[in-house]
This record gives C-alpha cells, structure tokens and sequence, in this order.
C-alpha cells in the first residue's frame, strides 16, 4: 500500500529516494521549484539534464513526461523532471498533468525509488488552479499503481497545503 502524505515547506529541502521537479520541456532550468532544484542541487543535475537533451530530447521534454538524473547535493538519490501543461481556460489539459505523476512514478518504479515527493505541477507558474491541481494530482496518484512506499504532497504555500490537504481527506 502505497501511503500518501502532505507536508508544508520547500521541496528541496526534503529527504526522498526521488524528489519531483516542476520543469519546463528545455530542461535547462527556470523558476520557481525548477530554479530552487538546480540552485540547491547545484551544477551536476544541469550538465545531466544537458546530457539528456543531447542524447534523446533534441526537441525537448514533451508536456506529460518525465525524465530521471541523479540529484547532485540534494538529499535524495534521483530528481524526476517532468513538464507540466500550462493551465488553459479554453482547452481541458487535465489529461497531461495527470501523465506527470503516472510518469513521474513510472519512471521512479524504474528507479527502485520507495519514497517520491512532489510539488504542485503546474499550480505556479503555470497558472493551474490549485485546487483543480490538487484534484488531479491525488485523484492520479491513487489510481496508479506503483511499488513506492510513500507518495509525498510538499507545498510551499498555505493555499495549496490547505487545498492538498482538503483533497486527501475528502476522498480517502
Ligand atoms: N518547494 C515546493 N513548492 C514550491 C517551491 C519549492 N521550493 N517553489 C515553488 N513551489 P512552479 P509550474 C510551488 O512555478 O507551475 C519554472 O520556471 C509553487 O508555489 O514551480 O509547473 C519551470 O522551469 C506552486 O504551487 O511550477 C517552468 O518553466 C508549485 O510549486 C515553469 O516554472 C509549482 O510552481 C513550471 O511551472
């Protein structure tokens, strides 16, 4: 049984086999948890992640998927980079956030990663609902099936904690 927790705070501040980047399809790096992962990560993951686009992503990380590199000084063992759609009002994404964390587990079983911790994907900038984010994520999580021991929620702000937290409760 795969346990799924939530806890406030900054994702690169966590400990985890598999910490879940917020990317963007270059894979070079951004802001927000992108920019927070390669500030603290330091410069081993960004040479990975150049790599990476070198060898197999010429055109980039396609929205949905999701990649692994080890994690540099974070303490973890992988980080899983993933591209999260940027939020529509006019076209339904959902199926897309909802292949980040199918992927981003996919890609952890790989791995052999017990514990993975996520951030929102696409709730900052982004611009996805958070609630409707915190829908997809946990509805998606629950669905799929996956060796990890522990699926960890990590929110830096109180809305998205709150809205994680309702969300678990709701449908636990
Ligand atoms: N720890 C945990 N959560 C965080 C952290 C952190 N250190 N920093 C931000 N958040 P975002 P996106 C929250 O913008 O919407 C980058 O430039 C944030 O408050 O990191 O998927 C990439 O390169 C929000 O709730 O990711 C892409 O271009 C959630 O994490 C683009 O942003 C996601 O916010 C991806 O946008």
């Amino acid at each position: 049984m795969t346990q799924l927790t939530v806890v406030r705070g900054d994702l690169t501040r966590q400990r985890a086999d598999a910490l879940v980047n917020a990317a963007n399809s270059s894979l070079l790096g951004g802001g927000g948890v992108d920019g927070a992962v390669h500030r603290r990560g330091g410069p081993a993951i960004l040479a990975e992640c150049r790599a990476l686009r070198a060898a197999r992503y010429g055109r980039g990380l396609p929205t949905g998927q999701a990649v692994a590199t080890t994690a540099g000084d974070l303490d973890a063992r992988w980080v899983i980079h993933t591209v999260g759609p940027r939020y529509s009002a006019e076209e339904d994404r959902s199926a897309l956030l909802a292949s980040c964390y199918r992927e981003s587990l996919r890609v952890a079983d790989e791995l052999g990663a017990r514990t993975v911790a996520f951030p929102a994907v696409s709730a900052g900038i982004y611009g996805w609902p958070v609630e409707d984010a915190a829908r997809i994520a946990v509805e998606t999580v629950r669905s799929v099936r996956t060796e990890a021991e522990e699926v960890r929620f990590v929110l830096l702000d109180d809305r998205a904690y709150d809205a994680f937290t309702a969300r678990l409760s709701r449908t636990a």
